[in-house]
Protein backbone atom coordinates (compact mmCIF):
# COMPACT_ATOMS: atom_id res chain seq x y z
CA UNK A 1 0.00 0.00 0.00
CA UNK A 2 1.37 3.73 -1.12
CA UNK A 3 1.78 6.12 1.43
CA UNK A 4 -1.19 8.41 0.20
CA UNK A 5 -3.51 5.37 0.35
CA UNK A 6 -2.38 3.95 3.69
CA UNK A 7 -2.79 7.70 5.19
CA UNK A 8 -6.37 8.05 3.63
CA UNK A 9 -7.18 4.31 4.95
CA UNK A 10 -5.81 4.83 8.09
CA UNK A 11 -7.05 8.44 8.70
CA UNK A 12 -10.76 6.90 7.67
CA UNK A 13 -10.65 4.29 10.30
CA UNK A 14 -10.19 6.24 12.93
CA UNK A 15 -12.41 9.24 11.89
CA UNK A 16 -15.21 5.61 11.68
CA UNK A 17 -13.70 4.33 15.29
CA UNK A 18 -14.48 7.73 16.49
CA UNK A 19 -18.07 8.01 14.79
CA UNK A 20 -18.82 4.36 16.17
CA UNK A 21 -19.45 3.60 12.07
CA UNK A 22 -18.78 0.61 10.89
CA UNK A 23 -16.26 0.14 8.27
CA UNK A 24 -16.35 -3.25 6.16
CA UNK A 25 -13.26 -4.44 3.91
CA UNK A 26 -14.15 -3.70 0.25
CA UNK A 27 -11.27 -5.33 -1.78
CA UNK A 28 -9.08 -2.33 -2.26
CA UNK A 29 -11.09 0.32 -0.20
CA UNK A 30 -12.92 0.51 3.04
CA UNK A 31 -17.15 1.22 2.54
CA UNK A 32 -18.59 3.49 5.09
CA UNK A 33 -21.63 1.97 6.04
CA UNK A 34 -24.25 4.19 7.06
CA UNK A 35 -28.06 4.71 6.22
CA UNK A 36 -26.39 6.16 2.92
CA UNK A 37 -27.35 6.74 -0.27
CA UNK A 38 -28.73 10.11 0.85
CA UNK A 39 -30.28 13.02 -0.84
CA UNK A 40 -31.43 16.03 0.12
CA UNK A 41 -32.82 19.11 -1.87
CA UNK A 42 -34.55 22.36 -1.51
CA UNK A 43 -38.16 22.68 -1.30
CA UNK A 44 -40.65 19.53 -1.98
CA UNK A 45 -39.37 18.89 -5.14
CA UNK A 46 -39.65 14.99 -4.73
CA UNK A 47 -39.71 13.98 -7.90
CA UNK A 48 -36.49 15.53 -8.04
CA UNK A 49 -35.20 14.38 -4.82
CA UNK A 50 -36.95 10.57 -5.40
CA UNK A 51 -34.45 10.53 -8.50
CA UNK A 52 -31.43 11.02 -6.99
CA UNK A 53 -32.09 8.64 -4.34
CA UNK A 54 -33.04 6.16 -7.05
CA UNK A 55 -29.57 6.51 -9.03
CA UNK A 56 -27.56 6.44 -5.90
CA UNK A 57 -29.15 3.26 -5.06
CA UNK A 58 -28.29 1.71 -8.42
CA UNK A 59 -24.56 2.81 -7.84
CA UNK A 60 -24.49 6.13 -9.43
CA UNK A 61 -21.90 8.18 -7.56
CA UNK A 62 -23.13 11.62 -5.84
CA UNK A 63 -22.14 14.07 -8.06
CA UNK A 64 -23.54 12.53 -11.36
CA UNK A 65 -27.48 11.63 -8.85
CA UNK A 66 -26.97 15.31 -7.89
CA UNK A 67 -26.93 16.64 -11.68
CA UNK A 68 -29.54 13.62 -12.76
CA UNK A 69 -31.62 14.71 -9.68
CA UNK A 70 -31.67 18.94 -10.34
CA UNK A 71 -32.46 17.40 -13.92
CA UNK A 72 -35.85 16.74 -13.08
CA UNK A 73 -36.59 20.41 -12.09
CA UNK A 74 -34.48 21.71 -15.04
CA UNK A 75 -36.61 20.27 -17.66
CA UNK A 76 -40.32 20.89 -15.46
CA UNK A 77 -42.17 23.49 -17.89
CA UNK A 78 -44.33 24.25 -14.92
CA UNK A 79 -41.25 25.43 -12.61
CA UNK A 80 -40.63 29.27 -13.54
CA UNK A 81 -37.67 29.51 -11.65
CA UNK A 82 -35.29 26.72 -12.69
CA UNK A 83 -34.36 26.00 -16.42
CA UNK A 84 -36.95 25.52 -19.20
CA UNK A 85 -40.00 27.36 -18.49
CA UNK A 86 -38.08 29.80 -15.93
CA UNK A 87 -39.65 33.30 -15.88
CA UNK A 88 -37.35 35.80 -17.87
CA UNK A 89 -35.29 38.82 -17.19
CA UNK A 90 -37.08 41.80 -17.64
CA UNK A 91 -35.85 42.05 -21.16
CA UNK A 92 -37.82 38.65 -21.90
CA UNK A 93 -35.10 36.51 -22.19
CA UNK A 94 -34.68 33.55 -19.73
CA UNK A 95 -30.90 33.15 -18.51
CA UNK A 96 -29.60 29.98 -16.12
CA UNK A 97 -27.71 29.61 -13.74
CA UNK A 98 -25.65 26.43 -12.06
CA UNK A 99 -22.78 25.39 -10.39
CA UNK A 100 -21.70 22.00 -9.29
CA UNK A 101 -19.17 20.50 -6.89
CA UNK A 102 -17.84 17.12 -5.95
CA UNK A 103 -15.85 15.36 -3.43
CA UNK A 104 -12.56 16.08 -4.42
CA UNK A 105 -13.64 20.31 -4.42
CA UNK A 106 -13.40 20.19 -8.15
CA UNK A 107 -16.36 22.49 -9.09
CA UNK A 108 -18.04 23.97 -12.49
CA UNK A 109 -20.19 26.88 -13.18
CA UNK A 110 -21.88 28.44 -15.67
CA UNK A 111 -23.92 32.01 -15.47
CA UNK A 112 -26.09 33.86 -17.88
CA UNK A 113 -26.59 30.87 -20.18
CA UNK A 114 -29.53 31.24 -22.83
CA UNK A 115 -31.18 28.25 -24.79
CA UNK A 116 -29.97 25.18 -22.98
CA UNK A 117 -31.74 24.02 -20.39
CA UNK A 118 -29.96 21.03 -18.29
CA UNK A 119 -26.93 24.00 -17.43
CA UNK A 120 -26.02 21.88 -14.54
CA UNK A 121 -24.36 18.74 -16.74
CA UNK A 122 -23.21 21.60 -18.64
CA UNK A 123 -21.43 23.71 -15.14
CA UNK A 124 -19.87 19.62 -14.74
CA UNK A 125 -18.54 19.71 -18.08
CA UNK A 126 -17.12 22.99 -17.37
CA UNK A 127 -15.40 21.12 -14.54
CA UNK A 128 -14.00 18.41 -16.67
CA UNK A 129 -13.09 19.53 -19.85
CA UNK A 130 -11.93 23.10 -19.41
CA UNK A 131 -8.88 24.44 -17.29
CA UNK A 132 -11.65 27.39 -15.83
CA UNK A 133 -14.43 26.79 -13.04
CA UNK A 134 -16.84 29.37 -14.03
CA UNK A 135 -17.98 30.39 -17.98
CA UNK A 136 -20.56 33.23 -18.59
CA UNK A 137 -23.06 34.35 -21.21
CA UNK A 138 -21.99 33.28 -25.13
CA UNK A 139 -18.59 31.58 -24.07
CA UNK A 140 -20.66 29.29 -21.97
CA UNK A 141 -23.13 28.56 -24.83
CA UNK A 142 -20.94 28.18 -27.81
CA UNK A 143 -19.14 25.31 -24.93
CA UNK A 144 -22.70 23.81 -24.60
CA UNK A 145 -23.11 23.41 -27.91
CA UNK A 146 -19.61 21.89 -28.82
CA UNK A 147 -20.27 19.56 -25.85
CA UNK A 148 -23.49 18.57 -27.74
CA UNK A 149 -26.22 19.67 -25.51
CA UNK A 150 -29.39 20.42 -27.28
CA UNK A 151 -30.12 24.20 -27.88
CA UNK A 152 -33.88 25.04 -26.68
CA UNK A 153 -36.32 27.77 -26.99
CA UNK A 154 -36.61 28.07 -22.82
CA UNK A 155 -39.49 30.47 -22.85
CA UNK A 156 -42.92 29.01 -22.66
CA UNK A 157 -45.78 29.98 -23.57
CA UNK A 158 -47.20 30.34 -20.03
CA UNK A 159 -44.14 32.28 -18.95
CA UNK A 160 -44.27 34.56 -21.77
CA UNK A 161 -47.65 35.46 -20.87
CA UNK A 162 -47.23 35.80 -17.11
CA UNK A 163 -44.35 38.01 -18.36
CA UNK A 164 -46.44 40.46 -20.64
CA UNK A 165 -48.77 40.62 -17.81
CA UNK A 166 -45.68 41.97 -15.73
CA UNK A 167 -45.06 44.42 -18.23
CA UNK A 168 -48.43 46.53 -17.77
CA UNK A 169 -47.26 47.36 -14.49
CA UNK A 170 -43.14 46.53 -14.11
CA UNK A 171 -43.57 46.40 -10.37
CA UNK A 172 -40.29 44.60 -9.30
CA UNK A 173 -40.69 43.15 -6.17
CA UNK A 174 -40.34 39.73 -5.64
CA UNK A 175 -42.86 37.36 -3.57
CA UNK A 176 -41.27 36.03 -0.93
CA UNK A 177 -41.66 32.15 -1.27
CA UNK A 178 -43.39 32.47 -4.92
CA UNK A 179 -40.64 34.59 -6.96
CA UNK A 180 -37.85 34.09 -5.27
CA UNK A 181 -38.13 30.20 -4.53
CA UNK A 182 -37.65 27.11 -6.36
CA UNK A 183 -34.30 27.11 -6.69
CA UNK A 184 -32.98 23.78 -6.63
CA UNK A 185 -29.52 23.22 -4.84
CA UNK A 186 -29.52 19.62 -4.03
CA UNK A 187 -26.59 17.60 -2.20
CA UNK A 188 -26.14 13.65 -2.14
CA UNK A 189 -23.93 11.11 -0.35
CA UNK A 190 -23.02 8.13 -2.41
CA UNK A 191 -22.42 4.77 -0.80
CA UNK A 192 -18.73 5.20 -0.85
CA UNK A 193 -19.80 8.21 1.75
CA UNK A 194 -18.74 10.57 -0.63
CA UNK A 195 -21.10 14.08 -0.87
CA UNK A 196 -21.28 16.29 -3.74
CA UNK A 197 -23.72 18.84 -5.06
CA UNK A 198 -25.52 20.62 -7.83
CA UNK A 199 -27.23 23.46 -7.95
CA UNK A 200 -29.39 25.25 -10.68
CA UNK A 201 -31.67 28.29 -11.16
CA UNK A 202 -33.42 30.71 -13.80
CA UNK A 203 -32.69 33.39 -10.87
CA UNK A 204 -34.89 35.98 -9.93
CA UNK A 205 -38.05 36.75 -11.92
CA UNK A 206 -37.90 39.73 -14.37
CA UNK A 207 -34.15 40.69 -12.92
CA UNK A 208 -31.96 43.24 -14.87
CA UNK A 209 -30.36 41.82 -17.69
CA UNK A 210 -27.24 39.88 -16.88
CA UNK A 211 -28.44 39.73 -13.16
CA UNK A 212 -26.46 36.48 -11.31
CA UNK A 213 -27.45 35.40 -8.38
CA UNK A 214 -26.22 33.18 -5.45
CA UNK A 215 -26.98 30.05 -7.06
CA UNK A 216 -23.48 29.45 -9.69
CA UNK A 217 -21.11 30.71 -6.84
CA UNK A 218 -19.27 28.31 -5.45
CA UNK A 219 -19.61 29.24 -1.61
CA UNK A 220 -22.70 31.11 -1.84
CA UNK A 221 -25.36 28.86 -3.77
CA UNK A 222 -23.58 25.19 -2.97
CA UNK A 223 -20.44 24.35 -0.88
CA UNK A 224 -19.03 21.11 -0.46
CA UNK A 225 -15.87 19.70 1.74
CA UNK A 226 -16.03 15.65 1.56
CA UNK A 227 -14.05 15.89 5.36
CA UNK A 228 -17.19 17.88 6.72
CA UNK A 229 -20.31 18.14 4.64
CA UNK A 230 -22.44 20.21 2.06
CA UNK A 231 -24.77 22.97 2.04
CA UNK A 232 -26.76 24.18 -0.27
CA UNK A 233 -28.83 27.97 -0.33
CA UNK A 234 -32.48 29.51 -2.15
CA UNK A 235 -33.62 32.45 -1.73
CA UNK A 236 -32.73 36.41 -2.08
CA UNK A 237 -29.20 35.69 -3.96
CA UNK A 238 -28.16 38.95 -3.60
CA UNK A 239 -28.25 38.12 0.34
CA UNK A 240 -26.58 34.90 0.60
CA UNK A 241 -23.95 36.17 -1.82
CA UNK A 242 -23.04 38.18 1.07
CA UNK A 243 -22.35 36.48 3.50
CA UNK A 244 -20.94 33.01 1.29
CA UNK A 245 -23.73 31.13 3.44
CA UNK A 246 -23.34 27.88 2.69
CA UNK A 247 -18.86 27.93 2.53
CA UNK A 248 -20.34 29.62 5.83
CA UNK A 249 -22.02 26.56 7.21
CA UNK A 250 -19.55 23.95 6.12
CA UNK A 251 -17.03 25.90 7.95
CA UNK A 252 -19.48 25.92 11.39
CA UNK A 253 -19.66 22.27 10.95
CA UNK A 254 -15.92 21.82 10.93
CA UNK A 255 -16.12 23.24 13.92
CA UNK A 256 -18.56 21.28 15.77
CA UNK A 257 -21.59 22.81 15.01
CA UNK A 258 -24.57 20.05 13.44
CA UNK A 259 -26.25 20.40 9.94
CA UNK A 260 -29.10 22.52 12.07
CA UNK A 261 -27.30 24.57 14.53
CA UNK A 262 -24.94 25.89 11.15
CA UNK A 263 -27.72 26.41 8.96
CA UNK A 264 -29.15 28.51 11.63
CA UNK A 265 -26.29 30.44 12.16
CA UNK A 266 -26.05 31.10 8.88
CA UNK A 267 -29.49 32.34 8.54
CA UNK A 268 -28.73 34.76 11.75
CA UNK A 269 -25.83 36.24 9.71
CA UNK A 270 -28.44 37.68 7.27
CA UNK A 271 -30.61 38.50 9.63
CA UNK A 272 -28.57 40.78 12.13
CA UNK A 273 -26.67 42.32 9.39
CA UNK A 274 -29.89 43.64 6.93
CA UNK A 275 -32.97 45.09 8.78
CA UNK A 276 -34.71 44.25 5.55
CA UNK A 277 -34.65 40.70 6.52
CA UNK A 278 -38.61 40.97 6.84
CA UNK A 279 -38.61 41.51 3.06
CA UNK A 280 -37.25 38.65 1.29
CA UNK A 281 -36.39 34.72 2.35
CA UNK A 282 -33.05 33.30 3.15
CA UNK A 283 -33.04 29.32 3.40
CA UNK A 284 -30.39 26.85 3.71
CA UNK A 285 -30.00 23.03 3.70
CA UNK A 286 -27.16 21.28 4.92
CA UNK A 287 -25.48 17.34 5.55
CA UNK A 288 -22.75 16.71 7.26
CA UNK A 289 -20.34 13.40 6.72
CA UNK A 290 -22.64 11.13 9.54
CA UNK A 291 -25.55 11.79 6.97
CA UNK A 292 -27.42 14.24 9.65
CA UNK A 293 -29.02 16.53 7.86
CA UNK A 294 -30.52 20.40 8.55
CA UNK A 295 -32.38 22.94 7.10
CA UNK A 296 -33.08 26.68 8.42
CA UNK A 297 -34.66 29.98 6.81
CA UNK A 298 -35.98 33.64 7.42
CA UNK A 299 -39.92 33.23 6.97
CA UNK A 300 -41.68 30.27 6.98
CA UNK A 301 -42.63 28.12 4.21
CA UNK A 302 -39.87 26.54 3.61
CA UNK A 303 -39.21 22.84 3.25
CA UNK A 304 -36.55 20.36 1.98
CA UNK A 305 -36.59 16.78 0.51
CA UNK A 306 -34.30 14.02 2.14
CA UNK A 307 -34.28 10.66 0.82
CA UNK A 308 -32.64 7.82 3.00
CA UNK A 309 -32.88 4.16 3.01
CA UNK A 310 -35.67 4.11 0.08
CA UNK A 311 -37.86 6.57 1.97
CA UNK A 312 -38.43 9.54 0.62
CA UNK A 313 -39.47 12.33 2.54
CA UNK A 314 -40.52 16.29 3.06
CA UNK A 315 -39.26 17.82 6.09
CA UNK A 316 -41.11 21.70 6.97
CA UNK A 317 -37.99 23.86 7.74
CA UNK A 318 -38.01 25.97 11.11
CA UNK A 319 -37.42 29.49 10.28
CA UNK A 320 -36.63 32.93 12.11
CA UNK A 321 -39.66 34.50 11.78
CA UNK A 322 -43.17 33.00 12.68
CA UNK A 323 -45.04 34.90 9.60
N1 LIG B 1 -31.26 32.02 -5.21
C1 LIG B 1 -31.47 32.23 -6.57
C2 LIG B 1 -31.13 33.57 -7.03
O1 LIG B 1 -31.17 34.52 -6.27
O2 LIG B 1 -30.85 33.71 -8.21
Amino acid sequence: MDRRRFISTTAKGSIAVSLGIHLVACKSKSRIMKNTPIAICTWAFSKANEAAGKALESGMNALDAAIAGVAVEEENLKNTTVGKGGAPDREGNVTLDACVMDHNGNCGAVVCVEGYTNVAAIAKQVMLQTPHVMLAGEGAQEFAEKQGFKKEQLLTESSENAYREWLKTENYKPIINIENHDTIGMLCMDDNGDIAGACSTSGLSYKMKGRVGDSPIIGAGLFVDNEVGGAAATGMGEEIMKSLGSFLIVELMRNGMSPQAACEEAVLRTVRKNPDHKDFQVAYIAMNKQGETGSYCIHQGFAMMEYREGNNRQISSTSYLND
